[in-house]
């Protein structure tokens, strides 16, 4: 039964036109204001490619592919018919000691496209779930293989990994971290790379800071090698500002890595299927991890499914003793969900068929030049660009951090146009659909907001 609504609800609901008799007391919302939202509500009811619907049937410009992770755009016609015909089809299977054929289908589709020797693919429901499975994965490859001291888990300040207890102790943002206890025990933090000083405006990866990644040594020195199973890192962060790697920083991570016999993880969550030109981060900087985590951009965010992609060795390490036994004490209800792996299957189809996996290399150069054009409007005090991902620093209000960039989110909404904001820095990661044109449309209404915020 629904609860009656709140009037002072109703009245705001109402004065916004867009929730009609809704009731919106049960539902307590992720990662939102809530009492603010409720008195005006954001509803979105439709989506069409590059287009939101909301309630009161306005267009809005999606500028963020929805959570970063529509990145074919909305409601791809192959892609809601795979996943109705699975529904009819085969509705759930089990995937432990059991399996159904999509899900080999996808595991093979997925190695194809990521790194050489990365040919084995784990699926979860998330992208925390997926960081969580890396993280004991690589803690038991180093026990399989006889280095069970190797337990200690480094992750970096300013690290998004996820909201599971794994993800939040490797994660470097505070606000996630400080309402929850101990989290988990033996991690350790290296410092991030964010330097505005030397760094600000940058297009592309920054010429200074290679030497952070030097920070790892310092850790080792403090801990010893023997006690490290891995590090993880985005190789761009996304939810702490659009933070792009320095140049010649993960090649120098990857090689301390190698030097101390530690995994190296890179976090694709946001920069998976082709948000910076490849399909993989990992090759656009060149850079092969030990694991990559991915979620989002692998089913389009239509039906929700993460995956934790292997190297070979890591793998294999595991497949000793008794062959009856299982070898890793992992996994999920819905790992490998026919309902997700007929969606992957056909968003990696869609990908191929539209060239998106490597679109965003084609559009960065007007891509940067839109989002670098806002240099000198008012209160902005760095742009950051790596294929389509942009970030636009915002100088805070004083003594009300957040509250300028959250300003021109909400302005940019009345506009049409849906961007994101965290902290004070605006992220833009539209659809790798966007034409040009729409490409100016976001840009020319966050600058709009850009001034009206100052
Ligand atoms: C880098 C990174 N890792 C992990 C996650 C968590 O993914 P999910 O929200 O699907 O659990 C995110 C979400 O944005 C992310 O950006």
């Amino acid at each position: 039964m629904n609860k009656p609504i709140a009037p002072e609800l109703m009245q705001a609901a109402e004065s916004v036109g867009s929730t009609g008799t809704q009731a919106m007391d049960a539902y307590w919302m992720p990662f939102t204001a809530n009492r603010q939202f409720k008195k005006a509500p954001r509803l979105l009811t439709r989506a069409d490619r590059m287009h939101y619907v909301d309630a009161d049937g306005r267009q809005v410009l999606d500028g963020v592919a929805g959570l970063w992770c529509v990145n074919a755009g909305h409601n791809r016609p192959r892609i809601v018919k795979a996943i109705q015909d699975q529904a009819a089809e085969m509705d759930f299977a089990p995937p432990f000691q059991m399996a159904h054929p999509k899900a080999f289908e996808l595991a093979e589709r997925v190695a194809a496209i990521a790194p050489a020797g990365m040919g084995k693919v784990f699926f979860t429901n998330s992208g925390s779930e997926s960081v969580d499975t890396a993280l004991k994965m690589a803690i038991a490859y180093h026990r399989v293989r006889g280095e069970g001291q190797r337990t200690r888990l480094i992750g970096r300040e300013r690290g998004y990994h996820g909201v599971n207890f794994g993800g939040i102790s490797v994660g470097g943002m505070v606000a996630n971290r400080k309402h929850f206890g101990s989290l988990l025990a033996g991690v350790d933090h290296i410092r991030h790379t964010h330097d505005p000083a030397r760094n600000a405006f940058s297009r592309g990866q920054p010429a200074h800071g290679a030497e952070i990644a030097d920070d790892l040594e310092r850790l080792v020195a403090l801990h010893d090698a023997s006690t490290i199973a891995a590090v993880i890192v985005e190789p761009v962060a996304g939810s702490t500002g659009v933070l792009v790697p320095p140049q010649g920083y993960l090649q120098r991570l990857r090689e301390i890595c190698d030097r101390h016999g530690i995994l190296l993880i890179f976090d694709e969550v946001i920069t998976g299927f082709g948000r910076t030109g490849n399909p993989f981060a990992a090759q656009t900087f060149g850079v092969t991890p030990d694991m990559i985590t991915c979620a989002k951009g692998l089913t389009n965010g239509c039906v929700p499914m993460g995956a934790v992609i292997v190297r070979d060795a890591i793998h294999d390490a595991f497949m000793s003793g008794p062959e009856h036994l299982i070898e890793f004490f992992h996994g999920y209800t819905y790992s490998a969900h026919p309902l997700a792996c007929a969606a992957g299957i056909a968003t990696l189809d869609t990908y191929a068929d539209d060239g998106l996996l490597t679109r965003a290399k084609e559009l960065e150069p007007y891509f940067a030049d839109a989002v670098h054009s806002l240099k000198g409007e008012p209160n902005v005090i760095d742009v950051r660009n790596i294929g389509l991902v942009g970030g636009i620093e915002l100088a805070p209000l004083p003594g009300e951090p957040t509250k300028r960039a959250f300003g021109a989110f909400l302005d940019c909404w009345q506009q049409g146009v849906l961007i994101r904001t965290t902290g004070d820095t605006i992220a833009m990661s539209p659809p790798l659909i966007i034409e040009r044109a729409q490409i100016d449309e976001l840009v020319d209404k966050v600058r709009g907001a850009i001034r009206r915020a100052a």
